[in-house]
C-alpha cells in the first residue's frame, strides 16, 4: 500500500471537517486513493494534518455516510470497493476518461449540497418537513389537470410559465404581497435559484460589482458569480442590511444591483426596520442600480401581518422581487417566480428559453389548480401553526438545555432560529463531536466571506417534530 497524505486545498471554503472529505473524495477521483485503501487512524491523522481528532472523525463520518468509505472498529477506515455511482462509472467499463482539457473550476463550485444520511438529523437544512407535504392531493391533482388539459400541455408551451400558473401568481403576489404585478410580469422559474440565475444574466456584464448581504445565503453569491460578478459585501445587523454602508459604498464604486432578504433576513432572521427599506428604495433609484428582493418565505410569519416586500413600495421600477415554493410546499417541485417590470420581465424571458425552454407545465398546471381552488392557501394556513409551534418548542428546549451557551432573538418568521454563541467555545469541535453523535448543525462561518466564523449557529425548527427537536437540542448540548 502506498503512503498517502492529505493535501487540504488552501483556498477551501466551509468547516474544516468538509474540507478534509472533499479532499479525500478528490483523492478518489483522481485515483490518488484506491478502492480497498487503507486510511490512516484518526489519531495519527489528526496529529499528521495538526488537527482536533473530532474533526477527523467528522470528516469520516461524512466520507461515510456519503459511501465513499467503510469503517469497522476493529480493523480501521477504507476506501469503499462500491463507490458512489458518480465515481464507479467513471472509468472502467463505462466512458473514457475526459480527453481534453477543462479550464481551471471556479472555487465556488467545490461547494456542492451535501446528501447527509437519514438517521442523521440536519439542524440546519432550510426545508419543510417533508412528512407533510400533501403528496396524495398534490397526485391526485396532477391526474386531474393532465387527463384534462390532454396533449395540449405536453406540447412546447410557454417560455414564461403556464399560463394558469402566471396568472394564479400574478393574483397571489398583488393580494397578498401588496405587489400589483400582471401575470406578464411575472415569470415562473425552477426555484429561486433559477430566478437568480436569470436575473444575473439579464442585468449583470461580466466584473460589473454586486452588492450582497454579510451574512447572507451562498446559492445567491454563487449565481451571481456564475455570470461574472464582483460581490461586494454589506454588514446587516438587528434591522437587516446596512443602507447606510451600501450608501458609502454606491458613492465609491458604480453598483448595478443589491442582493436582499428584507422579510427575514436570511440567516440572521431579522425584518428590515421601514425607515431602511425607504432608504433603500431611494438609493436605488438615485443610483440606478437593482433591488433584487428575495421573498422566500413571506408566507410564514407568525407576530402580526407579514410586512410587505419592497416591491409593493416601489413606484420607480427598480426592484425585481423573487419568490418561491419551496418552502411552502416542496423544495423539489423547483417552482419559484421573479415579479419584474414589463421590460426585465420580457427579458428574463427570452433568456429562459434559450436556457430552458420552459418548465414542466403539467405540474405548473396543477400548482395553479391547487391556488386556484385555494388548497395551496389551506396547506399554508396549516403549516404555519404546526411551524409557530415547533418554533416555541425549539426555544423552549435550547432555553433549558443550551441557554447558558447560546442567545437568541425569538424569530417573528420564518422557520431558523438564528444562535448566537456566549461563550468561548471551539465551534468546529462542538459541531464535529455533535456530528459524530448524528446531529449536523451549520455554525455561521457558512453564511460569511472568507469563512470568517461569527460565532452562530442556524437552527431549523421546520423539518422536525417536537420529538426530533428534543432529540437534536439533546446531542447537540450533549457535544458540548
Ligand atoms: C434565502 C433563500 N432563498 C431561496 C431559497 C429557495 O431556493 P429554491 O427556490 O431555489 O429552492 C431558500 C431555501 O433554502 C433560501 O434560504
Amino acid at each position: 500500500m502506498s503512503r498517502w497524505t492529505l493535501t487540504l486545498e488552501p483556498e477551501g471554503s466551509g468547516p474544516l471537517f468538509l474540507r478534509i472529505a472533499r479532499g479525500v473524495m478528490r483523492d478518489i477521483r483522481r485515483g490518488r486513493l484506491k478502492p480497498g485503501q487503507q486510511l490512516p487512524g484518526s489519531r495519527p491523522w489528526a496529529q499528521e494534518l495538526g488537527l482536533n481528532r473530532n474533526t477527523v472523525l467528522a470528516a469520516v463520518a461524512e466520507l461515510e455516510a456519503q459511501g465513499w468509505v467503510t469503517t469497522s472498529p476493529t480493523r480501521g477506515t477504507f476506501v469503499s470497493q462500491a463507490l458512489p455511482e458518480e465515481v464507479a462509472t467513471a472509468g472502467g467499463k463505462g466512458l473514457a476518461p475526459l480527453g481534453v482539457v477543462l479550464p481551471p473550476e471556479p472555487e465556488f463550485l467545490q461547494s456542492r449540497p451535501f446528501t447527509l444520511p437519514p438517521e442523521v438529523l440536519h439542524f440546519s437544512a432550510g426545508t419543510p418537513d417533508p412528512r407533510l407535504v400533501p403528496v396524495e392531493l398534490i397526485a391526485r391533482t396532477w391526474r386531474r389537470v393532465v387527463r384534462r388539459g390532454g396533449r395540449r400541455l405536453l406540447e412546447y408551451g410557454e417560455p414564461g410559465g403556464h399560463p394558469a400558473l402566471r396568472r394564479a401568481l400574478a393574483q397571489m403576489v398583488s393580494e397578498v404581497r401588496g405587489v400589483p404585478a400582471s401575470a406578464q410580469q411575472l415569470v415562473v422559474t425552477r426555484g429561486s435559484q433559477m430566478a437568480l440565475d436569470l436575473l444575473a444574466r439579464a442585468v449583470l456584464r461580466p466584473g460589473e460589482a454586486v452588492a450582497v448581504e454579510e451574512l447572507g445565503y451562498r446559492p445567491a453569491w454563487e449565481a451571481l458569480r456564475l455570470a461574472g460578478a464582483q460581490l461586494v459585501p454589506v454588514p446587516v445587523d438587528a434591522d437587516g442590511l446596512q443602507v447606510d454602508a451600501l450608501e458609502r459604498l454606491a458613492k465609491r464604486r458604480k453598483l448595478r444591483a443589491v442582493y436582499v432578504t428584507p422579510h427575514h433576513q436570511f440567516p440572521t432572521t431579522v425584518t428590515m426596520a421601514a425607515g431602511r427599506r425607504l432608504q433603500l428604495l431611494a438609493l436605488a433609484k438615485r443610483y440606478g442600480l437593482l433591488v433584487i428582493e428575495d421573498d422566500y418565505d413571506h408566507e410564514f410569519h407568525y407576530e402580526g401581518r407579514p410586512v410587505l416586500p419592497l416591491a409593493s413600495a416601489d413606484d420607480a421600477g427598480v426592484v425585481a422581487s423573487i419568490g418561491t415554493l419551496s418552502k411552502v410546499l416542496a423544495p423539489g417541485l423547483r417552482l419559484g417566480f421573479v415579479v419584474a417590470p414589463t421590460a426585465l420581465a420580457d427579458r428574463l424571458v427570452r433568456l429562459r428559453a434559450v436556457m430552458d425552454r420552459q418548465g414542466d407545465h403539467p405540474m405548473e398546471a396543477t400548482v395553479a389548480e391547487l391556488l386556484e381552488e385555494g388548497e395551496l392557501q389551506r396547506h399554508v394556513r396549516k403549516m404555519r401553526g404546526v411551524y409557530r409551534t415547533r418554533r416555541d418548542f425549539l426555544v423552549r428546549r435550547l432555553e433549558a438545555k443550551l441557554g447558558e451557551v447560546l442567545s437568541w432573538k425569538v424569530p417573528s418568521g420564518g422557520i431558523s432560529v438564528w444562535a448566537q454563541v456566549k461563550k468561548p467555545i471551539d465551534l468546529q469541535r462542538w459541531l464535529g463531536k455533535a456530528l459524530v453523535r448524528g446531529v449536523s448543525v451549520h455554525p455561521g462561518a457558512r453564511y460569511t466571506f472568507e469563512g470568517r466564523e461569527p460565532g452562530a449557529l442556524r437552527l431549523v425548527f421546520a423539518r422536525f417534530n417536537e420529538a426530533e427537536l428534543g432529540r437534536a437540542v439533546d446531542l447537540l448540548a450533549g457535544a458540548l
